[in-house]
């Protein structure tokens, strides 16, 4: 399947109920050849509307967060756990998240990146089964050899000030992480890699 397929898939999706009361889907958006992916948790209400991931107030925040370490968003590739808005901006339920997951699955079989960074606990979570972001942020972990590096959501640093330092400086580890992966030339994932990884 290409990107393209799962974009026009997403769009059209009624796998779960949040579809009832969105506008726009959000697949997320980037670069094919991006070497770091960032997992939110679901797209707010100017992303609902403009069918594209973190493009409001956190998305903001985002932006500045990748230009302190000289990245951009056409660099990365930037998408949600789910792909509808949760009424209210709730966390998406177990049965949204695992409906849908495939899609999540496929771009990152896509995409290859060497580290796939959460943002916030539901990423956390859905991806690892890690319920603790406060043990694990800013550390690498390694799950049947796919590298995470779990972030704080931007939102939760926007809200919380005492966060925002811890935030900023668990991007300049991330910066330090992918100068060794490039100068080592790190190789991507292979199919078997990533299965196991989902399997979990
Ligand atoms: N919060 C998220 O988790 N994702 C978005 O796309 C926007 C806000």
């Amino acid at each position: 399947m290409s990107l393209e397929v799962i974009v026009s898939k997403i769009r059209i999706c009624t796998l779960c109920e949040l579809h009832k009361s969105r506008t726009l889907a959000v697949p997320g958006e980037g670069s094919l050849n991006a070497n770091v992916i960032f997992v939110g948790e679901g797209p707010g209400a100017t992303e609902d509307i403009q069918g594209k991931p973190f493009v409001g107030s956190s998305g903001k925040y985002l932006d500045k967060l990748l230009d302190l370490i000289s990245l951009n968003r056409k660099d990365v590739f930037i998408v949600n756990i789910v792909k509808c808005r949760p009424p209210d901006n709730r966390a998406p339920y177990l049965d949204e998240r695992n409906a849908c997951l495939p899609y999540l699955k496929e771009q990152i079989r896509i995409i290859n990146p060497y580290i796939i960074c959460t943002l916030g606990k539901t990423a956390l979570e859905t991806l690892t089964g890690i319920t603790s972001i406060s043990k694990v942020h800013g550390k690498l972990i390694n799950i049947d050899n796919v590298e995470l590096f779990p972030l704080y959501h931007p939102a939760a640093a926007l809200y919380n000030p005492n966060l925002r330092s811890i935030l900023e400086s668990d991007m300049y580890k991330l910066k330090n992480i992918l100068k060794s992966y490039k100068k080592n030339n790190q190789l991507l994932k292979d199919e078997t890699t990533l299965d196991s990884f989902f399997h979990n």
